[in-house]
């Protein structure tokens, strides 16, 4: 199993996603999703100017996340570490500075969805606080008909 980073090491860079990391974004969603977004939708993010960050690890885009702020709460729509570099922290790094930075803005809660057959990222946030407070029906395009949403929330304390 890989070492855990801690969220100071030099080997890691948390900066603002451009357009230009639209290329190295897009092969990873393709690796760790059966059904990645595509370019415009990282595009709208990006002019809708949503809170969208990558992590680098030793300079290349090792993971990525999207959150959008509302008056009152905010959603995480996409939050994705390359498969080759998962178990090594960065999703908790990154899941933290989205989490501040919601609070930080007086988001009283975070949202997200998850597949309800994605027991990994569901343990993932569970770990971190979040808990489930609803069900969307169908809500994900599945390999046969379609998949529920979990939605998950974390309150901001
Ligand atoms: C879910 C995901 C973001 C986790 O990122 P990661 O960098 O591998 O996770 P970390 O190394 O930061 O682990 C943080 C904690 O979550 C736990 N965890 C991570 N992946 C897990 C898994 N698959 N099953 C159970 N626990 C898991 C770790 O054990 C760790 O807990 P601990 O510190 O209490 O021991 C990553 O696996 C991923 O990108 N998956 C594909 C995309 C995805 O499904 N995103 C979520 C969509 S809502």
């Amino acid at each position: 199993m890989s070492a855990v980073l801690a969220l100071d090491d030099p080997r890691l860079n948390l900066r603002p996603m451009a357009e230009a990391d639209l290329g190295d974004i897009l092969q990873i969603e393709l690796a760790a999703y059966a059904f990645p977004w595509n370019r415009n939708i990282f595009k709208g993010c990006l002019r809708d100017n949503y809170c969208c960050r990558v992590l680098e690890l030793d300079g290349e885009i090792a993971a990525y996340a999207i959150m959008t702020l509302g008056p009152d709460e905010a959603h995480l729509l996409n939050l994705c570490v390359d498969p080759g570099r998962q178990s090594m922290g960065l999703g908790d790094h990154l899941l933290k500075f989205m989490l501040d930075y919601a609070g930080a803005r007086q988001a009283d809660a975070t949202f997200l969805e998850v597949r309800a057959s994605n027991s990994g990222a569901r343990s993932f946030y569970e770990r971190r606080g979040f808990v489930e407070v609803g069900l969307r029906t169908g809500y994900y395009p599945a390999r046969f008909g379609r998949e529920d949403a979990i939605i998950m929330a974390r309150e901001m304390v």
